[in-house]
């Protein structure tokens, strides 16, 4: 009989692409997709520690996972991703119900530790190894088919933010052979994917030296414009630093590249920014937002804003709101700051809860506002849409435009995977909605 595995993914883009070649490793062992999680052999939780209590909810859910099991046979329970490699073998300890803890660097070999605990029992690996990870799953294929499909090409950080755990949790800056990149890429395409999403903690440090040349993100998105099935090219996350020129200048030549750039800046305080180690100022974030919108005034911006980081005055608060009052984010995210076991900024004072949440709220309250004026004005227009799949249990369908907003319309399965015009009626700040424009005005 076949094995069923369920994997539950929390956290950011990288560890959702990790879960994906999890199962296509695993497939191997004769492992297959449950949807069921009180119906699995093997339960992997894939987890995130970029906030909060981390290691406390992974605790939590495996007292769910548990409760789910108590009348049937314990699932083999494996906690990856970024608490697995900070815990490591404490969570063993702690935690009897888990079999095996694999680090975001080490999951490549997933399929020996399983072997190995069907013989022996209890494991722990969360070496660093990034080379050895991506050398591995260079021979197992990408089997991901979904018409937009995230794509690997950096992994970990060398740049210390005092507030972030990543470093720890993902190891130093790793960047893939550019032809592996483009070999998965091929893969993907021909397996029906549409749009690709580079992915990297810091997707635009991307730097592969080989015998003849040194590559930089540009030069994959160059390559991947040559593909003529491949409609769409997004990357994320990317560093303010690591925005060079030859990035900035695909914002004009590339028709594939979408206008939509996530550039986190954390602050809109020099103050803080130096503080937070960001090694940036406000005014080189800004004059590379005017340096984009002067080669392509379509390019819209989004952020990551950490509230309340220690120090923060209200006037570096205002500074905050001042710089998404002149930039119009069109679409971000805001927390407040939650200190990381670990990171230079772990003890230091936090600023009052009221406090926080007053300055979470006014933020929220103007990123949301911009975020519904943009998708206003795309009412009774048509807007071009990458049809991804028709919505559970309804007769809609759904689909990215441009500036990521999730569209939701009337549609037919033949449009799945296709680029269609929408005419849009109706807006919330999350989604628009519409209707498929005549046939004859498809826009691919
Ligand atoms: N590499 C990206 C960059 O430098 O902008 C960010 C990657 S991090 C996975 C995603 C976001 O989580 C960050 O941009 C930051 O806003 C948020 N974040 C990270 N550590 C945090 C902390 N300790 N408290 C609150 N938010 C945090
Ligand atoms: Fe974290 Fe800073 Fe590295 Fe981004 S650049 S992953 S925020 S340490
Ligand atoms: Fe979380 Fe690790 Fe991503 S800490 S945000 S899953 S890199």
């Amino acid at each position: 009989m076949q094995k069923k595995i369920f994997i539950k993914t929390f956290g950011c883009q990288m560890n959702e692409y990790d879960s994906n070649r999890i199962f296509d490793s695993v497939k191997r062992l004769g492992f297959i997709k449950s949807e069921d999680q009180t119906n699995t052999d093997c339960y992997v939780l894939n987890t995130c520690h970029i906030r909060d209590k981390a290691k406390e909810k992974v605790y939590h859910e495996i007292g769910r996972i548990k409760k789910l099991y108590k009348k049937k046979n314990k699932p083999i329970m494996i906690v990856a991703g970024c608490v697995a490699q900070a815990e490591n073998q404490e969570m063993l300890n702690r935690e009897p119900y888990i079999d095996i803890i694999v680090g975001p660097q080490s999951y490549h070999k997933i399929n020996d530790l399983l072997k190995k605990f069907i013989k022996d029992n209890k494991i722990e690996e969360t070496e660093f190894d990034a080379v050895s990870k991506f050398n591995y799953f260079d021979n197992i294929k990408n089997e991901n088919s979904k018409v937009s499909s995230y794509l690997t090409i950096q992994e970990g950080c060398d740049k210390f933010c005092s507030f972030c755990v990543v470093p720890f949790t993902r190891g130093p800056e790793y960047s893939r052979p550019f032809n592996k990149i483009i070999e998965e890429a091929e893969n993907l395409i021909s397996n029906g994917v549409r749009e690709i999403i580079l992915l990297g903690q810091n997707v635009n440090a991307y730097s592969y030296q080989d015998k003849f040349k040194k590559y930089r993100i540009s030069e994959i998105i160059n390559k991947l414009e040559s593909y003529n099935e491949l409609k769409r090219i997004r990357y994320t996350t990317s560093h303010p630093r690591d925005m060079t020129d030859d990035l900035i200048e695909c914002y004009k030549t590339s028709k594939k590249l979408m206008p939509f750039v996530h550039l986190p800046i954390q602050s809109g305080s020099n103050k803080i920014l130096s503080l937070m180690n960001r090694k940036h100022t406000v005014e080189q974030y800004v004059e590379i937002y005017e340096k984009i919108k002067k080669i392509n005034p379509s390019v819209e911006f989004s952020s990551d804003f950490i509230i309340s980081y220690p120090g923060e005055t209200d006037n570096d608060f205002k500074e905050t709101l001042n710089l998404i009052k002149k930039i119009k984010f069109i679409n971000s995210f805001s927390f407040i700051f939650s200190p990381r076991p670990g990171t230079k900024a772990s003890n230091l004072n936090l600023i009052d809860k009221e406090v926080s949440k007053e300055r979470l709220i006014k933020i929220q309250e103007y990123l949301f506002k911009f975020q519904l004026n943009i998708n206003e004005t795309f009412i009774n227009k048509s807007t071009d849409v990458l049809v991804e799949n028709k919505l559970d249990g309804q007769d809609k369908f759904f689909g990215r435009n441009k500036y990521m907003n999730s569209v939701i319309f009337d549609g037919e399965d033949s449009d799945i995977g296709k680029n269609i015009n929408v005419k849009i009626k109706e807006v919330n700040k999350n989604s628009l909605f519409g209707k498929i424009e005549k046939k004859n005005m498809r826009a691919a």
